[in-house]
This record gives C-alpha cells, structure tokens and sequence, in this order.
C-alpha cells in the first residue's frame, strides 16, 4: 500500500524527518527555502497531511487548492497561522505542540525579565563598543527582581511558571490578568493574585505578556496601557507580535515613559520596527524562548507524532479542533 504524502515546511531535526519516511511519503523543506504562499500551496496540493512551523499560513486561499489536505500539525503551542474556522469548515484537522515547551519558556520569560531589568544587553554593548573607562556608583543601575511585583497578562501554562518562578524562587508579589481566573488551588500553587487588566498595568514593576494572539488581543498592550505603566516598569513580550503596538512601544521607551523592555517577538517578524532598533533600552531577541534543542527536538515530536496517529488511526493527542474527527 502506498505511503500517505505529506510536506514539512520547514527544515527540521534530521531524526524527525527519518522517523516521519518510515509513515510517510515525504516532501521536505530541509534546505529552509522561503517560500511564498502560493509556493507553499502548490507544494501542499498533492498532500494529506502537513507539518508545519509557527510562520507558515494555512488559510482559506491554501486551502481551497488542497482539497487531499487532512491534518496540518504546528511545531509550536501558539497557532494563530492556522485559520482555525476555515480549516474546520474544509474538514482539516490543526494540531499544535503544548506542555513540552512549558518550562523551558518560562525559564526563557524570567530570563528576558532579569536583563530587562538588569540591562544586561545595553551594558554588555557599551563594553564591547570599549565605552567601559572607569566604574561609576549608579553605571547601568536597574531595577530589582527580588520582592518587585511581578504582573501576568496571559495565566495559562507558561505564566504560571513564571509566576512559580517569581514567587517561590525569588520572593515576588505575583499579580495575574487572564480572561478567566484561575481555581483557588491553582492560585494558591502559583502565589498569585487575580487582579483587572488596569490594576495589573498600574501596579506591575515587571510585567510580562504570555497571552494567545487573536484579533482581540491585537494591541493589548499599545499607547494607553502603557500609559498606565509605572515609569519605573519594564515590559517583557514572549507572547506574539501584534499583541504589543510596537511603534507606541518604541515611544515609550524612547521618551523613558517606562523603563524598559524585553522582545523576544514583534509585529511582522522576522521585521522589526526600526524605532526599536533605535532605541538603548530593550532586549531583542529572534524568537527563541523556546529555543533548547530537547524541547525544541520534543515540540517536533509531537507534531510528527499527531501526524502518525492520525494517519495509523489513532487519536491524535493535541487536536485544536477535534469537531473534524468526529465528523470522519
Ligand atoms: C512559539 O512561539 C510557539 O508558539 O511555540
């Protein structure tokens, strides 16, 4: 019987693309080509299954010249490059990778906030750029983490290890915003408070962003939020571009309106915003916070091994819109 075709799209562990052939007839992207849109449809238009990367879209327009496509599986917990309405209504089913790349992105989250706050980046610059002549009591003086309070927007796996993190580890008030509370016991195991989206903003000293992006967390965080902010606050974003205004960002920081801030991901990536660029007081990093090679090799697992079961007929572990396999 023949093997069932699928596309990676992108390059990926060579071990992951072995164990994929033993299932599957392969297609892959091992030489990390961009490729366009329409390119990635046309190599998609004779395959039923997908595996995929936070980058590449899946979305009516793809869809619609795929009619063998089955499963797109996401090498990320994030998937908002899946149009999860119109995948739905074509009968494909979207999995993405949760859980594996819990700790170590939250580890990546408290990290980004320490030399945030600590301005390990701006200082590691001047010295490199042999700006360092002699020492001065308050050169690069930040701000604490130990004791601060630590402002959650966002309270799902991943703030909540940054929030046991914050409180367990080094001692901080632990302030939450999420769209649901979380249960009693679960904020007893986080040491944190649930509290509005304003209180979070006004009293955060270190507010990090780990919320979903949907068009209604676009610019969740843009001029009047950080109006809010303390002078004194800095801002890490590990969440999704396009939930920070990253022009009123660049702003802020810029006129010293907060303090500083900490991206590892930005509106139109792998792009930045140039006033970013421009402007001493923040940490840039290329999306990485789930960069360890075993939780990166295990985030690709995962989606190979949802394209396994679906294809062997089991039940795909992380399915983000299991209505499809009922109705197969
Ligand atoms: C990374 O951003 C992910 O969603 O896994």
């Amino acid at each position: 019987m023949s093997k069932p075709k699928i596309l990676i799209a992108r390059a990926v562990f060579p071990e992951v693309v072995a164990r994929l052939e033993e299932y599957f007839e392969v297609e892959s992207n091992q030489a990390d080509e961009t490729w366009s849109k329409a390119e990635l449809a046309a190599r998609l238009r004779d395959k039923a299954g997908a595996f995929t990367t936070g980058g590449d879209r899946i979305d009516a327009g793809v869809l619609a010249v795929c009619p063998g496509l089955k499963i797109c599986a996401n090498m990320a917990v994030g998937y908002n490059n899946f149009d999860l309405d119109a995948m739905t209504a074509a009968g494909v089913l979207a999995t993405n990778a949760p859980d594996v790349l819990t700790e170590t992105t939250a580890d990546f989250g408290f990290a980004l906030m320490m030399a945030t706050a600590r301005r390990i980046t701006e200082s590691e610059h001047y010295l490199r750029a042999g700006q360092w002549t002699k020492w001065r009591y308050d050169m690069f003086s930040g701000s604490d983490i130990h004791g601060a309070t630590l402002g959650i927007l966002g309270m799902g796996r991943i703030g909540q290890g940054i929030a046991k993190r914050g409180a367990l580890g080094f001692g901080m008030k632990v302030i939450y915003h999420n769209r649901s509370r979380l249960d009693a016991a679960l904020e007893a195991e986080c040491q944190a408070s649930y509290v509005s989206k304003e209180e979070l903003l006004k009293t955060a000293d270190h507010l990090v962003l780990v919320l979903p992006y949907s068009p209604a967390s676009h610019h969740a965080i843009g001029a009047a939020e950080l109006a809010l902010m303390k002078p004194t606050a800095t801002l890490v974003n590990i969440a999704r571009g396009g939930i920070v205004d990253d022009a009123a960002l660049a702003a802020a920081l810029k006129d010293k309106r907060i303090a500083a801030a900490g991206l590892d991901v930005f509106e139109g990536e792998p792009l930045v915003h140039p006033d970013l660029l421009d402007v001493p007081n923040v940490v840039l990093t290329p999306h990485i916070a789930s960069a360890t090679i075993p939780t990166r090799l295990a985030m690709a697992n995962l989606a190979a091994d949802n394209l396994i079961a679906f294809f062997t007929g089991k039940k795909p572990l992380t399915p983000l819109n299991p209505a499809v396999l009922a109705i197969k």
